[in-house]
């Protein structure tokens, strides 16, 4: 199958190099330049275990002409769609790809199918990108196919999770646009559903705002816990043997990051209050999320004075295994820290040089001087800070690290 990808980050590209390796021929259009070209020397802006291997397999060239869609049967929109100051999603750039698109439909005489994958708010699909391809005078339906597919890739896990999915969701504007797609995810042992598109949209926004309600719950949990004298993990383990429960996500700390969760959830709220309803459960998600973050500074209080110390933050990506710091809690504990007239000795493997263009006033330094500050704050479950000798020291633990209970003065910050 030809298919074609429109844009060029962690889904889009994780998608064209998947669907590559499965014998699919693949084109990747992406509007920046110098991120085509990068791609095209297989350098990649973003960290993907196993990615690069992938790409170097296939024969995928990334391009900024759009002209390279012609001929494709399927075409995946994989644009971003980052946060407005109100909540909303961005569609620019999803709105700029359906209008290239389009553009390329009016002479078009074949049937294909256009896909969205970025994330959008329930409605966006057929509100928005459908008038748009029309606007070329063809017509959904009639000479086009229009499906919404969400995808469920962590970051860091992109490429393992696309081949393994726990299932796939096929949100099609009639049985001819879902049984186009179809056969691209037959192969895989995933049980596979077809709805339509606004319901396709809003189960990949329910599913992330769940995880992060997931994560609240047990924070707030957490927060009763630690005032209590009680641990949280266990109770997290006690509840996690109920299997209607389960043992994913409930791991209590200084809360939840990312592109994705935070952004879905103001998205989803900002869309459910256009509709006149007022999201209590969501709302206070984000709410309990952000306040989950300055624990860290109110213990450390306790502990030391904060104007004139040295705090070491140790971790700032906002998950290991990624240099990904967009709505990292670390951002929240290091603004924090600096109102409050502390000094900041930040290390993280792989996340300081993104940390540095928000924070430039920090210092960056190893993790053997990190260990030399009056305290210690985690903030990511990084695995070598499961081998650093805390002994002597005074540590606010974010993220649950066993061996930091060594410290001298040790605290989570809800257990
Ligand atoms: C999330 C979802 O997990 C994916 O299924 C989804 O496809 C993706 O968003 C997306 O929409 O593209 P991701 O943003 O990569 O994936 O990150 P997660 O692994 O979900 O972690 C999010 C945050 O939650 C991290 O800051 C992590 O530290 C925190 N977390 C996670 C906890 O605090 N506790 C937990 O138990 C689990």
């Amino acid at each position: 199958m030809k298919i074609s990808v429109i844009g060029a980050g962690y889904v889009g590209l994780v998608t064209g190099a998947c669907l590559a390796s499965m014998g699919n021929e693949v084109s990747l259009v992406e509007v920046d330049m110098r991120k085509v070209e990068s791609i095209n020397n297989n350098i990649f802006s973003i960290y993907e275990e196993g990615l690069p291997e992938l790409m170097k397999g296939t024969d995928i060239v990334a391009t900024t002409d759009y002209n390279v869609i012609n001929g494709a049967g399927i075409i995946f929109i994989c644009t971003g769609t980052p946060s407005n100051p109100d909540g909303s999603m961005s569609l620019e750039q999803i709105k700029q790809a359906a209008g290239e698109i389009g553009d390329l439909l009016r002479t078009r005489g074949d049937y294909c199918v256009v896909a969205v994958k970025s994330t959008v708010v329930p409605g966006t699909t057929d509100e928005v990108v459908i008038p748009i391809l029309e606007r070329s005078g063809k017509k959904a339906g009639r000479d086009f196919g229009v499906c919404m597919s969400p995808e469920f890739l962590r970051e860091g896990r992109a490429v393992y999770d696309f081949m393994h999915p726990a299932r796939v969701i096929i949100g099609e504007f009639d049985r001819r646009s879902g049984d186009t797609l179809l056969p691209l995810y037959e192969q895989f042992k995933a049980p596979i559903l077809r709805t339509d598109i606004k319901t396709a949209e809003m189960i990949k926004l329910a599913s992330n705002t769940f995880l992060a309600n997931k994560i609240s719950f047990i924070n707030e949990i957490g927060n009763i816990c630690k005032r209590m004298g009680i641990d949280v993990f266990e109770v997290a383990k006690g509840m996690a043997l109920d299997e209607r429960i389960g043992n994913k996500f409930l791991n209590a700390g200084v809360g939840f990051g990312g592109s994705c969760l935070p952004k879905d959830l103001r998205a989803l709220i900002a869309r459910a209050t256009e509709y006149g309803y007022n999201p209590g459960i969501l709302k206070e998600v984000l709410h309990l999320n952000d306040k989950q973050a300055l624990i860290p500074v109110d213990l450390l209080k306790k502990h030391i004075p904060l104007n004139g110390a040295t705090v070491g933050l140790l971790g700032l990506a906002f998950k290991p295994g990624t240099d990904d710091i967009r709505d990292s809690r670390a951002i929240l504990v290091a603004g924090a820290l600096l109102k409050e007239g502390a000094s900041i000795l930040a290390y993280d493997p792989m996340a300081a040089n993104n940390f540095k263009n928000i924070f430039p006033e920090i210092k960056y330094s190893s993790i053997e001087d990190v260990m030399k500050s009056d305290a210690v704050v985690i903030l990511t479950e990084w695995e070598e800070f499961s081998a650093l000798d805390y002994r002597g020291k005074i540590v606010i633990d974010g993220r649950r690290i066993n061996k930091a209970r060594e410290a001298r003065i040790y605290e989570g910050v809800c257990w």
